[in-house]
């Protein structure tokens, strides 16, 4: 099977590649490199003794991209590419909508031009906005509240579309929850390139000494301990989650358009990730806990059994693990890559 990439330098991304390449699969990634280093696949090719097949471009360049997938032969696309810092997305929302949107179009029409129809992409659980209803279902009501989520509901409703007008595209669409953590050898993780926004990689830059003390964002809200909770799924698990979609795609079982939450289905709070970590990294996390962020919704975790049931697929590690190997990455990279 040989398998696109777009974003495949990313976090979400290199872990999958490694995943793939792990299963035999022919990995191919195109990234522009706009949030990434391309040393994250020297690295992940160290791990899996196997090559893959990189191109820097920027996927809203059609013709590349289409002639990329053409002399590559690709039978399938995992599609991360895009940009996600909901703050950025604000002060500049006509960034996001070309990236994400357009990006999408463009590698739609690339994969259309090519007869490539079997596409995973990555969407958020942002889509849920403030949900009704814990766990949340596929079948929750969608809204979004910022330029980011709203790319991603937008991109939602045009591959329902295009899945609706030609039988023939099969399309994965799976809602992340909360990814964090890293790959357990140390040598691949998340590597933000300025202060974190998230809280995991954030909470490992002060544990290291880099950032003095986290910020806890509310301490009143109505859960059991008055921290935000949410659904933090190991990035390893994530990415096993889209060989799971890709298997699903090349059975009889798939159709159309679906859309799998992908997540634990167990919730956490911002003071028992802290905890959590403190165990994983012997270090102690100071904290103020300061006014709510605007946007933030108090609780927020999957329900996976459509996940489970269709895909085969679970995720496996808790938060223990979780903080174990983003701190495994973080002492290995102080600076990142
Ligand atoms: P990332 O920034 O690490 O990876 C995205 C990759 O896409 C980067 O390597 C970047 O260089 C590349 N890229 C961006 N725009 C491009 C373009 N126009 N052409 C080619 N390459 C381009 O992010 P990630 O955390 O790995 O996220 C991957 C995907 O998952 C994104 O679409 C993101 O919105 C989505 N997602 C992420 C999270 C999260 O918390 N990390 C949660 C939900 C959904
Ligand atoms: N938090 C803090 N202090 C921080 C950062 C975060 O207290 O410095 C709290 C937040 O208030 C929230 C929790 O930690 O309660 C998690 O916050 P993150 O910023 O790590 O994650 P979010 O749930 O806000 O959002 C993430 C991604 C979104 C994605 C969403 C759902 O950033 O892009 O998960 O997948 F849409």
């Amino acid at each position: 099977m040989n398998v696109l990439i777009t974003g495949g330098a990313g976090y979400i991304g290199s872990h999958t590649c490694l995943e793939l390449l792990l299963k035999k699969a022919n990995v191919f990634v195109y990234d522009n490199l706009s949030n990434s280093n391309v040393k994250s696949l020297v690295l992940v090719e160290e791990l899996a003794r196997n090559k893959v097949g990189f191109y820097k471009g920027d996927i809203r360049n059609c013709y590349e991209l289409s002639s990329f997938i053409s002399s590559n032969m690709i039978d399938c696309v995992v599609h991360f590419a895009g940009l996600k810092s909901v703050g950025e997305s604000n002060s500049d929302p006509v960034k996001y909508y070309d990236n994400n949107v357009s990006g999408t179009i463009s590698l739609l029409k690339a994969m259309e031009r090519c007869k490539v129809k079997k596409l995973v992409f990555s969407s958020s659980a942002t889509v849920y906005g403030t949900p009704n209803e814990l766990p949340i279902s596929e079948a929750a009501p969608t809204s979004t509240i910022n330029p980011y989520g709203q790319s991603k509901l937008l991109v939602e409703k045009i591959l329902a579309d295009v899945a609706k007008a030609d039988s023939d595209w099969k399309i994965a669409n799976l809602r992340y929850f909360n990814p964090a953590g890293a790959h357990p050898s140390g040598l691949i993780g998340e590597d933000p390139k300025d202060i974190p926004n998230n809280i995991m990689p954030y909470v490992s830059q002060v544990a290291v000494g880099k950032l003095e003390k986290l910020s806890i964002f509310g301490g009143d809200y109505n859960t059991p301990d008055g921290t935000g909770v949410r659904d933090y799924i190991h990035v390893t698990d994530l990415a096993k989650g889209h060989l799971a979609a890709l298997n699903y795609l090349n059975s009889s079982q798939a159709c159309g358009f679906s859309s799998f939450n992908l997540g634990t289905g167990k919730g956490v709070s911002v003071l028992e990730l802290i905890k959590a970590f403190e165990k994983a990294s012997g270090k102690n996390i100071p904290f103020d806990i300061v006014a709510r962020r605007q946007g933030d919704v108090a609780a927020c975790y999957a329900d996976p059994t459509k996940a489970n049931k269709v895909l085969g697929w679970k995720a496996e590690l808790d938060i223990e693990r979780i903080c174990q190997d983003a701190w495994r990455w973080q002492v290995n990279n102080p600076t990142g890559y």
